[in-house]
């Protein structure tokens, strides 16, 4: 059985979220958006360790947030969520098969998701999931004004948990610190470096949290999946 590592990018300021708390640590049906992730992955055998990426003020909530579980590590986070990765992964103390990052905003992820990603990433060397998209896109300028239509049926809004091979990973960021490429997903900076990413279907409910209302939706998400609290 192939073996893997998980980031979880745990260290930003959630400032779109309108909490005057990092939006990883508001409760949600009575444990913090983190613990909600961390259980999502909790008891996967072949899981060497899991590395969350935080900010050090929070390390006493986060830590809060892995209670009964097993392997699981805090380091301190970077600047941007593309650093705060960077770390993690010079931070790996085996050598898994695979890495898998998934952002700790996302709690709602199924196991079945996770399962088909690291099946692609195994056999492509690097998988995402990813949505279609149900609106027509356009580029705008500055001024607001339409530059173009982009055809929707090659589109794809990109999820987590995103799996690569880790040799590939660790190349890929190697890569773009080398020529300065900042992305907002781990993907992009694979495609920078010349690999070619394989894309599953994603799942509408695993929705990044972002905005104000967005708690709610994962709120009710999570109380349809029925995780416990104690459910380790
Ligand atoms: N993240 C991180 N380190 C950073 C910035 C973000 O680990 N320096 C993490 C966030 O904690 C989150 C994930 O990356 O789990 C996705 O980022 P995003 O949704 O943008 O979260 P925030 O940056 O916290 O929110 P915002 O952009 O609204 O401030
Ligand atoms: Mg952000």
């Amino acid at each position: 059985m192939i073996s893997f590592a998980l980031i979880i990018p745990a260290a930003g300021s959630g400032s779109r979220s309108g909490r005057n708390i990092p939006k990883q640590y508001v409760e949600l049906a009575g444990m913090p958006v983190l613990a909600h992730t961390l259980r999502a992955f909790a008891g996967l055998e072949n899981c060497t360790e899991m590395i969350v990426a935080i900010d050090e003020g929070w390390r006493t909530t986060a830590e809060r947030c892995a209670l009964g579980l097993k392997d699981v590590r805090f380091i301190e986070g970077g600047a941007e969520r593309q650093h705060s990765i960077a770390r993690a992964l010079a931070d790996l103390s085996g050598a898994p098969d695979l890495v898998l990052v998934h952002d700790a905003a996302r709690p709602c992820v199924s196991r079945g998701l996770i399962d088909r990603v690291m099946a692609a990433a195994e056999r492509y060397g690097a998988a995402i999931p990813a949505m279609p998209l149900n609106e027509t896109v356009k580029r705008v300028s500055a001024e607001g004004i339409i530059l173009e239509t982009i055809p929707r049926a090659e589109l794809r809004a990109a999820q987590t948990p995103q799996a690569f091979r880790r040799e590939l990973l660790v190349a890929a960021y190697r890569y773009a610190d080398e020529h300065g490429i900042m992305a907002t997903d781990d993907a992009s900076l694979a495609e920078a470096y010349g690999a070619p990413v394989h894309v599953v279907e994603g799942e509408p409910d695993n929705i990044k949290i972002t905005l104000p209302g967005d708690f709610k939706r994962a709120e009710r998400k999570i109380a349809e999946i029925g995780r416990q609290p104690h459910d380790k």
